[in-house]
């Protein structure tokens, strides 16, 4: 079973505001894109990994990432970016889809997604319990109490099924889910969950850059 990852990072990073790509920014001296290919190729469990860059910074990606298969240019939207990654893995039987932006999702992550899709679970995200008291807003300021059990945060990468997630993409159109397992819903396929872990976060803003660097000065 062929095992392919495509790297969605060809954002901007405007939250981040660092100026250029996010994808580019280093962690502790390591560029987040580069952290991330490693991450998944050093799993074991990852035959190829497909990275989507800006249009416009394509060299310096490839730069950035000397072990990936290849770099493609992305698209307008993450979707639009998996998607053109996606059509870059033609051999795949499995396929991850893993933000450069959660470049320090440890390998036990990786590993244990490809096993359950292994298992026969064409969608599986990695998902932690919200730890968060949680409320939605209504209107005028006013908010309401959400129930918060059984709620889960979900986690790159997300696995599937090749053909599965190819379907979900082509049934798109201008469904803009965040991930690519609310695609699969889309088409009505069952997502299942496996363990993720604190360390997959997404870095989005300044502290979460810092919260990173900290991270990694630590372990
Ligand atoms: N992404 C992508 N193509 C896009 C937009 C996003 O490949 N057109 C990728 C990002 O590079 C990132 C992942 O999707 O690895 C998650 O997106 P996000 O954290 O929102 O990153 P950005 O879109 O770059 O950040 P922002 O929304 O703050 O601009
Ligand atoms: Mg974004």
């Amino acid at each position: 079973m062929e095992v392919a990852a495509v790297v969605p990072a060809a954002g901007s990073g405007e939250r981040l505001g660092a100026g250029r790509p996010k994808a580019l920014v280093e962690v502790a001296g390591v560029a987040m894109v580069t952290r991330a290919v490693d991450g998944l190729l050093g799993s074991g469990v990852v035959d190829e990994v497909i990275v989507v860059a800006p249009p416009e910074h394509l060299e310096e990606m490839a730069k950035a990432v000397p072990t990936a298969g290849r770099v493609v240019p992305g698209g307008h939207d993450r979707v639009a970016s998996v998607a053109l990654g996606l059509a870059e893995v033609p051999g795949a039987d499995v396929v991850l889809v893993h933000d450069a932006a959660r470049c320090l999702c440890p390998a036990g992550v990786v590993s244990a997604v490809v096993a359950a899709v292994r298992a026969g679970h064409a969608a599986v995200v990695p998902a932690i319990p919200v730890a968060d008291t949680v409320r939605r807003a209504v209107d005028g300021g006013r908010v309401e109490l959400v129930d918060r059990t059984g709620l889960l945060a979900v986690q790159t990468p997300q696995g599937f099924d090749v053909d599965v997630l190819r379907r979900a993409h082509a049934a798109a159109g201008d469904h803009r889910a965040t991930d690519d397992a609310g695609l699969v819903e889309a088409i009505g396929g069952e997502v299942v969950t496996v363990p993720g872990d604190p360390r997959a976060f997404k870095i989005t803003t300044p502290l979460d850059l810092a919260m990173a660097e900290a991270l990694v000065r630590a372990l």
